[in-house]
């Protein structure tokens, strides 16, 4: 180990289920063969991208002998959902700070939110440009109280977290190198799980194209951060790399905007669904729409990072197409 540097953190709680199947999506009607990784099947109610980076975080929470887990996100936030259940299930509490007012209605990620008895605080947009003071503020006051709180940022996206898209990275590259893979497209909502697959294919020493769709912010802010985030799991458990802009692809289909579905993308989610494949407008749906237009020949892996629950908020938007 390079001076300076930390150990790993063992994923001790294996909380995901993993390794995910790969499918194709036979009869399709695009030129492009696409592959489909099933992270949407690596829990039913943890289903998605954040278990893999929660059961890191989570065995880091338990190693600092946490009481208290303290995460943010929207109302409909997958990351706070999947916290939520998974802290219930190894004895930890969850605390959800969410962006926005109390709904009246309970749907999808936030029924499961309310379900699970967490400790939520509501906080309104303006604040929430300041959340991780908030977070370290009321983890200053638990710790305080002889209650310990662990921290995890939004969407569980740092260095800790990272290693779950890392470990993801792994389970595909025999299949990227047997099916002759070239790009993977990739959601990009916190950057976590953009820069744990980028740390893999650094490992590995792989040219595969990793392309990261953005659904908000800019791709400067992604790069940047994506890049802050490869470098200091770099740092802190001593790989010998270092990232920069020219390793980050990435392109924007946030649309009208972040959680606002493109028309084509409503449609394409009906389509899929004829495949036996469930999208959400917020990440996957965008993703999908943009890889389908950003490619039209040979073969292709789209991540698929779940999020299932939030598509029930999204039901009027069926209603109207
Ligand atoms: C279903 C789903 N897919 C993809 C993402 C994006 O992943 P990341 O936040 O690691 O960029 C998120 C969360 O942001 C998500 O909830």
């Amino acid at each position: 180990m390079v001076s300076g540097t930390q150990p790993e953190i063992v994923d001790r709680l294996k909380l995901a289920r993993t390794p995910t199947p790969i499918i194709t999506l036979e009869g399709f009607p695009h030129p492009a063969r696409i592959h489909i990784k099933r992270d949407d099947l690596t829990g039913l109610l943890t289903t998605g991208n954040k278990i893999r980076k929660l059961s890191y975080l989570l065995s880091e929470a338990k190693e600092l002998k946490a009481e208290v887990v303290i995460t943010c996100g929207g109302i409909q936030s997958n990351h706070a959902r999947a916290t939520a259940i998974a802290c219930r299930r190894i004895g930890l509490q969850p605390l959800l700070v969410l962006r926005g007012e109390p709904p009246d209605f309970l749907d999808g990620n936030y029924l499961i939110d309310n379900l699970t008895g967490s400790d939520l605080r509501f906080i309104t947009r303006k604040d929430y440009e300041e959340v991780d003071r908030i977070m370290a503020e009321i983890k200053e006051d638990l710790d305080a109280m002889g209650k310990p709180a662990y921290v995890i940022p939004e969407g569980g996206s740092n260095e800790v977290g990272a290693l779950g898209y890392r470990d993801c990275f792994f389970e595909i590259e025999g299949y990227l190198k047997e099916h002759k893979i070239g790009r993977v497209y990739i959601p990009v909502g916190s950057g976590g799980t953009y820069a744990g697959m980028l740390i893999g294919k650094k490992l590995r020493k792989s040219d595969v194209h990793l392309i990261g769709v953005i659904v908000c912010d800019t791709i400067e802010f992604f790069k940047e951060k994506i890049g802050e985030i490869v470098n200091r799991a770099s740092e802190r458990f001593g790989y010998q790399f270092k990232v920069t802009d020219a390793d980050i692809e990435l392109v924007d289909y946030q649309g009208k905007g972040y959680g606002i579905p493109y028309t084509e993308e409503i449609d394409l989610i009906k389509q899929l669904a004829q495949f036996g494949i469930f999208l959400e407008p917020v990440y996957t749906g965008k993703t999908f729409y943009g890889m389908l237009q950003e490619e039209k020949e040979g073969d292709l892996l789209f991540l698929h990072t779940g999020g299932l629950f939030a598509l029930f908020s999204y039901r009027e938007e069926f209603l109207k197409r």
